[in-house]
């Protein structure tokens, strides 16, 4: 599945975040903790510099919590970053985040030195819900064309949190970084890739080959399987047969059953799911070093 960003789109989105990280002492990277490598940006990490950051897994209630937790080990381990699973549903343990803020920045905070924070993402991850939350209101929400960055350093304003953490109001956005089709596939599937540019088809097969592998007997008790099936075509199938998805002449509409799955798995359903282990990633990216030096 090819998904194509434009290079002077991300320069100018680099050169538009790097202006306003001199005025930024922390960063918060929303991530989707179903996919959290596939959903972040290592221009973050690039442009953060010595910054501490706070990596959120947003969206938790729908990713799988055994999954989160390995990624929170993951993440932990890299030089300043604090890990945290969190969800818009537990408004409590995300208004707890300004504290997390003054544990990583000890010397700065108090009314004289606000601890600037600015929240960065790809789109869809959760950014604009995230500052609501924060902010105790609904701010107007940002754009999220993957392709243009909305963030205009010079008409950000900060929202003052507990008196010492000063939040840009509006996020940075970034584009997702596609690595490798596995993760265009995993970000058409949660979401995260606009459904105009996504044959559905195309993910629901890759989207039910997965879970067949990963969460079968979730897949057998949701579609009231007698067996799981052993590709992701044949589920389609099922699906489709199950749901009255037929055409003229009783031809199964895959489309149709491809629009009811992807929409199944968003929705949370299926329970909750997770498209990446950090021991995927790591097969993933060895198998591919060893292709590009073949
Ligand atoms: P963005 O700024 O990063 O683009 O993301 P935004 O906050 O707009 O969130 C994108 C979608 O994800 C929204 O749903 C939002 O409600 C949902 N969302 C955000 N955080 C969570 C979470 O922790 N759990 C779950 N389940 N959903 C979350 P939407 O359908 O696009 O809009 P709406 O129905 O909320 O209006």
């Amino acid at each position: 599945m090819a998904v194509q960003w434009y290079p002077g789109h991300m320069n100018k989105a680099r050169r538009i975040i790097k202006e306003t990280m001199s005025d930024v002492d922390l960063v918060i990277e929303v991530m989707d903790a179903r996919i959290p490598f596939s959903s972040e940006n290592p221009m973050v990490a690039e442009l953060r510099q010595h910054r501490p950051c706070i990596k959120i897994l947003n969206k938790s209630d729908l990713a799988d919590p055994e999954i989160t937790k390995m990624w929170l080990q993951h993440f932990e381990k890299e030089q300043g970053v604090k890990a945290q699973a969190l969800s818009v549903q537990d408004k409590s343990r995300t208004r707890n985040l300004p504290e997390l803020c003054r544990k990583l920045l000890p010397g700065r905070g108090g009314a004289v030195k606000y601890i600037r924070v600015m929240i960065m993402g790809i789109p869809n991850v959760g950014k604009s819900t995230l500052i609501n939350t924060l902010a105790g209101k609904t701010l107007a929400k940002v754009g999220d064309e993957p392709a243009v960055t909305k963030m205009v350093s010079s008409a950000q304003q900060r929202i003052i949190l507990q008196d010492d953490i000063a939040l840009s109001d509006t996020p940075g956005i970034l584009w997702p970084k596609i690595v490798n089709e596995n993760s265009s596939y995993r970000l058409a599937i949660t979401g995260a890739i606009k459904n105009t540019a996504i044959d559905f088809e195309d993910i629901a097969v890759f989207a039910a080959d997965y879970l067949i592998d990963a969460y079968g007997d979730r897949v057998v008790d949701r579609y009231k399987l007698k067996q799981c099936p052993e590709t992701g075509i044949e589920l389609l199938e099922e699906l489709g047969r199950r749901r009255g998805c037929l055409r003229a002449g009783g031809i199964i509409d895959i489309q149709r059953a491809s629009e009811i799955l992807i929409h199944e798995i968003r929705s949370g359903v299926l329970g909750p799911l997770s498209f990446e282990t950090p021991e995927m990633i790591a097969k993933e990216t060895l198998v591919e070093e060893l292709e590009s030096n073949d």
